[in-house]
């Protein structure tokens, strides 16, 4: 089966290998900002377009019956006329300002979905070359090690991660969240890669991650490998993680957490 989970989580990491690989050299020739998106805040540097087609380019010879979702160039549908059953969903360089910067937290993300379900994932850390990977229902990897998440179970010990969306008001309100929320957790971290993020959270690296405003090539190939390495990971209310929320927490701290967030009204404001 040319759409097997395996099958393609296999071409998801040649290709991010490449991919990172293009990144690093970029970064170690300079980078700058070519574009700004939403806000000044959102940029865009050369490294981050040029990575993206040379994703676009692989997969398209790789798979060119497949569809693509990338974060620079959007959608892309496949070069047949038939409907794809297979999206590819890429984040060329999630962490831009951190690889702006040279902060060693910068990753290319690649996830592959069939049928509308994220199946594999890849996310590989730019400068440090760590990889994580996931298929669905065969676990979570980093380095030949199977993944397993943090047992605790209780809120006050729990060391979150979180994230900044760029919207000015949007960044105002999830500071309050986080000024609310610090005294009843452990510690509070903001490291920039929503991916790396998440794979951080499935080693058991830190305990939880929640962040309101994710796109979906931020977090489908990390939510992947986090909920392999036995983490919940949802939105609020039952719903499914997206743009409202993601949370990943080990299962006795999902409730205590979501029910705070709401209290909180973290998927509140713009
Ligand atoms: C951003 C990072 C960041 C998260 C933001 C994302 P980008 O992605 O994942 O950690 O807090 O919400 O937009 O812009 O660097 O690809």
């Amino acid at each position: 089966d040319r759409s097997s989970a395996p099958e393609l989580l296999d071409i998801a990491v040649e290709v991010a290998r490449n991919a990172a690989d293009t990144a690093y050299r970029m970064r170690a020739e300079g980078v700058s900002v070519t574009a700004t998106k939403s806000t000044v805040t959102d940029v865009v540097t050369a490294a981050d377009r040029a990575v993206e087609r040379q994703i676009s380019d692989a997969l398209r010879r790789l798979r060119p019956d497949d569809a693509m979702l990338g974060e620079e160039y959007g959608a892309a549908q496949p070069g047949s006329d038939a409907p794809a059953r297979v999206r590819w969903i890429v984040d060329p360089i999630d962490g831009t300002v951190n690889y702006l910067y040279g902060l060693p937290h910068s990753a290319v993300s690649i996830a592959a979905e069939v049928d509308g379900e994220v199946v594999a994932g890849v996310v590989r850390n730019i400068h440090t070359g760590e990889e994580w990977t996931a298929t669905l229902g065969g676990g979570a990897w980093r380095d030949g090690r199977q993944l397993r998440c943090s047992a605790e179970t209780d809120l006050g010990q729990t060391l979150v991660i979180t994230g900044f969306g760029y919207d000015p008001a949007r960044r105002a309100h999830q500071a309050r969240v986080v000024a609310e929320l610090i005294p009843h957790v452990r510690d509070i971290r903001r490291l920039g890669a929503a991916a790396i993020d998440l794979c951080l959270v499935a080693e058991g690296r830190a305990d939880a991650y929640y962040e309101k405003g994710l796109a979906a090539w931020d977090q489908a190939a990390g939510a992947l490998v986090a909920a392999e390495a036995g983490l919940r990971v949802g939105g609020l209310g039952g719903r499914a993680p997206g743009p409202d929320m993601v949370i990943a927490a080990p299962p006795a701290i999902f409730a205590p957490l979501h029910d705070r967030l709401v209290d909180l009204d973290a998927d509140g404001g713009p």
